[in-house]
C-alpha cells in the first residue's frame, strides 16, 4: 500500500497545548512523590527539626552530601523545607505533617503509599491477567510495618481535611450516641465529637486497630467522649442502642459484603437512627472522578446510584447523597432506620 503524503506540520497550529502540558505533568508527578518518600525513608525530616547544612544532614542520615543537597532542594520546592543561605529547616507545613510527634503526621500515609507504589509497578500485569497478586511484593523492610502504617495512614489522611469536611456536612445536634463501625484510628469520631460536644461515640474495630485508636483518641484529649469496643464483623454483632452510626471507607464496591454490614448496622441502630456512609464513589456514568477511579482500580467502588440502592435494599429509608468531596472523589450518604 502506498503511504499517503502528509502536509507539513506547523507546531504553532497544534491545539490543546494546556491539556497536553497537564497530561505530561501527570506523568512526571511520580518523581515528586518518590522524592518525598525517599526523604521520609532516610529520616531527613526528623533531622531537620533544627536548621542544618546539607553536609550535617548527610552525616546524620548516612547519605551522600551532594545528593542530599539535591534532595533538600526538591523538598524546598515542595514547600516542606526552607533554605536560608546554606541552612535548611522544615517549614510549618513540613513540621506539621512530617514530624512524628505532630497530631497530623503523615508518616503512615507515606509508608502505606510505598506498598501501593510497589503494587502499582505491576499494574500492566494485573490488567493483563485480571489477578491482583500478579503485582510484585514490596521488599520486606516495607512490609514489617504494613498494618500499623495502614491504620496510621487512615489518621493522616482524615486529620488533614476529610474528617473536618465530613463533620461540617452533618447536623448531629439531636443525636447522642454514635457507633463508628470499623472506625480505624477514630479520627472521624474525634471530628464529630469536637463539632458536637454533647455527642458520645464508640469506635468499633479489631483489637490491633484499637491499640492505635486509643493513642489517637488520647492525643486529641477525647477519651471522655469516645470509647473503643473490640469486634470482628465476621462473627460479632455491632451492639445496639445507637442513634447514629458511621461507616466510613468500608463499603468498597460489590466485593465488600456491604449488604451484610448494612444489616448488622441496622440492628445496632434505634428506630429513627441515622446511618452515615462515607466512601469513594464513582459518578453514575462510570467516567470518574479520578480519585474514585484509581481506588476502583485496586479495590472496588460503587457508583452513587448503586450504593443508594444497596442501602435501600438493606431496609433503610430517606437514602440520599448529601455532599460530594470533589478533591477526594468521595461522597457522603445519609439514611434512616424506619
Ligand atoms: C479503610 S479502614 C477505614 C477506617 C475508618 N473508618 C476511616 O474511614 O478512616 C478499614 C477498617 O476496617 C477494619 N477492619 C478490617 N477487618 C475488620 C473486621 N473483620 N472486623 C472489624 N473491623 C475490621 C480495619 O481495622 C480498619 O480500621
Amino acid at each position: 500500500m502506498k503511504k499517503q503524503k502528509r502536509e507539513n506540520i506547523n507546531l504553532f497550529e497544534l491545539d490543546n497545548l494546556e491539556a497536553a502540558s497537564a497530561l505530561l505533568e501527570f506523568n512526571w508527578q511520580f518523581r515528586s512523590s518518590r522524592a518525598l518518600m525517599a526523604a521520609h525513608q532516610l529520616g531527613i525530616f526528623e533531622v531537620l527539626a533544627k536548621p542544618k547544612q546539607a553536609s550535617e544532614v548527610a552525616r546524620e542520615c548516612s547519605t551522600d552530601p551532594l545528593m542530599t543537597e539535591k534532595l533538600l532542594i526538591v523538598c524546598c520546592a515542595l514547600g516542606v523545607v526552607r533554605r536560608d543561605a546554606d541552612y535548611f529547616r522544615l517549614t510549618k507545613l513540613g513540621s506539621d505533617m512530617l514530624l512524628p510527634d505532630s497530631p497530623r503526621y503523615i508518616g503512615g500515609v507515606i509508608g502505606h503509599n510505598e506498598i501501593i507504589w510497589w503494587a502499582t509497578t505491576g499494574l500492566p500485569e494485573v490488567v493483563r491477567t485480571g489477578k491482583r497478586d500478579a503485582a510484585p511484593d514490596p521488599p520486606e523492610r516495607f512490609k514489617k510495618d504494613l498494618f500499623d502504617d495502614w491504620i496510621w495512614a487512615m489518621h493522616g489522611i482524615a486529620a488533614n481535611g476529610p474528617a473536618q469536611w465530613l463533620a461540617r456536612q452533618l447536623d448531629l445536634s439531636d443525636r447522642n450516641l454514635l457507633l463508628d463501625v470499623a472506625g480505624g484510628p477514630g479520627t472521624y469520631s474525634i471530628a464529630l465529637c469536637q463539632r458536637f460536644p454533647h455527642l458520645k461515640a464508640v469506635v468499633w474495630d479489631l483489637p490491633a486497630t484499637l491499640t492505635i485508636a486509643r493513642k489517637v483518641i488520647n492525643l486529641f484529649g477525647m477519651s471522655g467522649q469516645i470509647k473503643v469496643q473490640k469486634g470482628d464483623w465476621g462473627k460479632d454483632a455491632f451492639g445496639s442502642g445507637y442513634d447514629c452510626l458511621l461507616m466510613s471507607n468500608i463499603l468498597h464496591g460489590p466485593g465488600s459484603q456491604a449488604e451484610t454490614r448494612l444489616k448488622q448496622s441496622k440492628q445496632a441502630l434505634l428506630p429513627g437512627g441515622l446511618l452515615i456512609v462515607h466512601d469513594f464513589l464513582l459518578n453514575n456514568d462510570r467516567s470518574g472522578p479520578l480519585p474514585a477511579s484509581l481506588f476502583n482500580l485496586w479495590l472496588g467502588t460503587y457508583t452513587i446510584n448503586e450504593i443508594v440502592e444497596v442501602i435501600r435494599k438493606a431496609g433503610f429509608i430517606d437514602v440520599s447523597l448529601i455532599a460530594s468531596n470533589a478533591q477526594r472523589g468521595s461522597g457522603l450518604i445519609t439514611a434512616r432506620r424506619p
